[in-house]
């Protein structure tokens, strides 16, 4: 593994960080069970990852926290995030304070190490940072949390509104929003940011649906196409990004998928999710190779670097909060 500074919260970090959220949540979203997932959890601790992303939405705060009492609790950095319903306007500092409190809890842990707000739009960006981001800093100076952090809604904002009025602003010392091969606008809005403001990033989104089933990857494609957005010829192809895998090149779409944020300039954490063993390795070993050629990294810039909001599902979740994968 390899190791990285979170921004200026000054944590050292693998750069591959376990997401225990979107449509795996380490497997439960597709049915296995809580000791799959503590197999998942122990065996990215075995190949040298310290980061772990959860939130009180993902369901998955008490397998981590449960695998994770194995390991010296300074040994792990643990991210988790406030349920939705914080940022509505109408919510209370008080209620940002008890979901802090319940994460605690359901984590079994003295602190977390990035406390985030979840999926903030710009229209409760205010509120957050007005206040319910005061509230939490009285706690952190309790020591119930380290960081204080913010992730973006990133299917309702693929401008990365809010992300850019976030960095400036000194609160937030991490930030986490996406970034892909067919959604690059963060490297131009908000990559020089967090940068000029030492604000860590923790990147999302790297492969999720789009690049994971090829069936996505095909539709999104065809209606690209028809918008005039990409060429036809690329929408008619068999492998429209097979270009990527060759000697000396990719391995698979997904192992390009996960090199091209690993190394983005000012990229500190890829997220990368999954409840498969399998994908927990190949997913590390591609975070760990090299830069993808620069000739290939030309070609997703002419083909792709114009798009926004390309592959940003979010998932659907059915009454009983489980991942449906539609
Ligand atoms: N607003 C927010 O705060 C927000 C939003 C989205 C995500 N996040 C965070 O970011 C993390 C990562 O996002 P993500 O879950 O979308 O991760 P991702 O790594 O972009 O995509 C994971 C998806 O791809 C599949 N996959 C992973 N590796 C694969 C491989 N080698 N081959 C084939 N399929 C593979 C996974 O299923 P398998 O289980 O089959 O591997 C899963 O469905 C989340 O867990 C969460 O912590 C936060």
């Amino acid at each position: 593994m390899e190791y990285t500074t979170l921004g200026r919260t000054g944590l050292r970090v693998s750069v591959a960080g376990l997401g225990c959220g979107g449509f795996s949540q380490l497997g439960r979203g597709t049915g296995k069970s809580e000791a799959d997932a503590t197999l998942i959890i122990h065996e990215a601790l075995d190949l040298g990852v310290n980061l772990f992303d959860t939130a009180a939405a993902y369901g998955t705060e008490p397998v981590l926290g449960k695998a994770l009492r194995s390991v010296p609790r300074e040994k792990v950095v643990i991210c988790t995030k406030a349920p939705f319903g914080v940022s509505s306007p109408n919510s209370t500092p008080e209620s940002a304070v008890a979901s802090l409190d319940r994460s605690l809890k359901q984590l079994g842990t003295d602190y977390i190490d990035v406390y985030q707000l979840h999926g903030i739009a710009p229209r409760v960006y205010d509120h957050a940072v007005e206040a319910l981001a005061p509230a939490l800093l009285r706690e952190r100076d309790k020591g119930k949390f380290r960081h204080l952090g913010i992730t973006e809604t990133a299917p309702g904002d693929p401008e990365h509104e809010m992300a850019q009025r976030a960095c400036p602003d000194g609160v937030w010392d991490v930030v986490m929003f996406a970034f892909h091969m067919m959604h690059q606008n963060a490297r131009a809005s908000v990559f020089p940011l967090t940068q000029q403001h030492r604000v860590g990033t923790l990147m999302m989104f790297a492969v999720r649906n789009i690049f994971s089933r090829p069936d996505r990857l095909a539709a999104t494609l065809r209606e690209l196409a028809a918008d005039g957005e990409v060429p036809q010829a690329l929408a008619d192809s068999p492998e429209p990004l097979g270009f990527l895998v060759h000697k000396g090149g990719a391995s698979s779409v997904i192992d390009a998928a996960y090199r091209f944020v690993r190394h983005e300039p000012g990229a500190d954490v890829v997220l990368f999710g999954t409840g498969d063993h399998e994908h927990l390795r190949s997913n590390i070993a591609s975070i760990l190779k090299p830069p993808l050629p620069e000739a290939d990294q030309a070609r997703l810039a002419t083909l792709f670097g114009h798009l926004v909001g390309v592959g940003l599902d979010a998932p659907h979740l059915s009454r009983s909060g489980r991942v449906v994968n539609r």
